[in-house]
């Protein structure tokens, strides 16, 4: 469960200052698919910012599975980071030089794990995500479907337990975003909390609850009712 109470980010200080997050309060419960739905600078990067610990906010509070984020020092957070979070990005991120395996395998080799362990983590999560001929190829040479779901392995190779998704579906086309958005969906049945930022309405639609943002504050909040569930 992910907890936010009175949350604010302000950016810049005096006259400049501006409310990216502005007062927000909700509950995101364990194992579910919330989409975070709003215009381009409504703070959907900002917020998930704040729940994934990259950032600490200017007041209010954070609760992630009971830890009180506010309280963590940076190293603490980034701790926090690399036991809990995964992050998928709408420009991948991907080393370009390196293997689909070798970017899959990344976050394990900072968390030191041994070589045999991680590589067969990484090669079963490739496998699972359609990519086991591209497993050995250099990552640029992939399509952008085919990176974002690389991205999206790498995302769940250390077994986080929240899955942030920033416009992912933001550099794919239809058929190749729906394929995301249904991968994110199947994590959250799997038990992984997915949150997804998205300014797509569509992509937002196949989440279980809709958060709308506006100008930093929660403007609606809807459960989504699905005819297939
Ligand atoms: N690092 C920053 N410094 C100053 N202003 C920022 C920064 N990041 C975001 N903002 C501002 O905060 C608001 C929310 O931005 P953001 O969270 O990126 O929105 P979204 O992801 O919905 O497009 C925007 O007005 C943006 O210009
Ligand atoms: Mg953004």
């Amino acid at each position: 469960m992910i907890k936010v109470k009175n949350l604010v980010k302000v950016y810049g200080e005096g006259d400049s200052a501006e409310r990216a997050i502005d007062d927000i309060t909700l509950e995101i419960p364990e194992a579910k698919f919330v989409a975070i739905m709003g215009k381009s600078g409504c703070g959907k990067t900002t917020f998930l910012n704040l729940i994934g610990g990259l950032d600490y906010p200017s007041s209010g509070e954070i609760f992630c599975k009971g830890i009180r984020l506010n309280d963590l020092s940076n190293n603490q957070l980034s701790d926090y980071r690399n036991k809990n979070i995964g992050y998928v990005f709408q420009d991948f991120y991907l080393e370009p030089s390196f293997t689909t395996l070798e970017n899959v395998e990344m976050p394990l080799i900072i968390a030191g794990m041994p070589k045999k362990e991680r590589r067969q983590k990484a090669i079963e999560l490739l496998n699972r995500l359609g990519l086991e001929d591209k497993i050995h190829k250099k990552v640029n040479t992939l399509s952008g479907g085919q990176k974002q779901r690389a991205a999206i392995a790498r995302a769940l190779v250390h077994s986080p337990s929240i899955i942030l998704a920033d416009e992912p579906t933001g550099n794919l086309d239809s058929k190749n975003g729906a394929e995301v958005i249904a991968i994110l969906k199947q994590i959250s049945l799997e038990g992984k909390t997915v949150i997804l930022a998205t300014h797509n309405k569509e992509d937002a639609m196949k989440a279980d609850y809709i958060i709308e943002l506006v100008d930093g504050r929660v403007s609606k909040r809807t459960e989504a009712d699905h005819e297939e569930k």
